[in-house]
């Protein structure tokens, strides 16, 4: 059976969805955010910090391609997974890849209080948040092979909906 990734706009629910997802199907969940933070051995704040966005994303292509390869059965990504060619050409080729798809406001009711996004700091509005996501929207809907809009529903029905799929 193929790995099913997920992709979507930080704040759309992929953690959620990828835990309950795998007690349902069984198997093993990688995350690449914590494995980036298990292998610098630091904060996704701390490494945009010190090191810089690009150092991020390279870290990023690498965890992306380990977790693709390995036995992984579902995969939550981050938020900026799809900015690169390489890792949206690799999602397709190993992975069924299921797009979370949240409203701008969706996403500002749950990351608001959050610290834990460099890139969102400072930039914690709907319109801004909108504003980020317009300029994504074309590559998430190009990696992606379903679709399932999150807003007003429980983890338990975006569930269902994968499955179903
Ligand atoms: C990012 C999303 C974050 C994390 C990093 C960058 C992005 O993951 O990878 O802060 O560029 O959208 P989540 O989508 O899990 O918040």
């Amino acid at each position: 059976m193929k790995k099913i990734a997920l992709i979507g706009f930080m704040g759309s629910g992929k953690s959620s969805v990828g835990r309950i997802l795998i007690e349902k199907l069984g198997g093993r969940l990688v995350d690449t955010d914590a494995r980036i933070v298990e292998k610098a051995g630091t904060s996704i704040n701390d490494i945009f910090e010190k090191h810089g966005e690009a150092y991020f994303r390279n870290l990023e292509s690498e965890v992306l391609k380990e977790t693709l390869e390995s036995d992984a059965t579902v995969i939550c990504t981050g938020g900026g997974i799809v900015l690169r060619d390489e890792n949206r050409k690799m999602l397709n080729e190993l992975s069924k890849v299921v797009y979370l798809k949240a409203s701008a406001k969706t996403v500002y009711d749950r990351v608001y209080n959050d610290e834990s996004r460099p890139l969102l700091k400072g930039k914690k509005s709907v319109e801004e948040i909108q504003s980020m996501m317009d300029s994504r929207q074309e590559l998430y809907d190009d990696c992606a092979m379903y679709t399932v809009v999150t807003d007003n529903k429980s983890v338990d029905k975006i569930v269902a909906e994968i499955l179903e799929l």
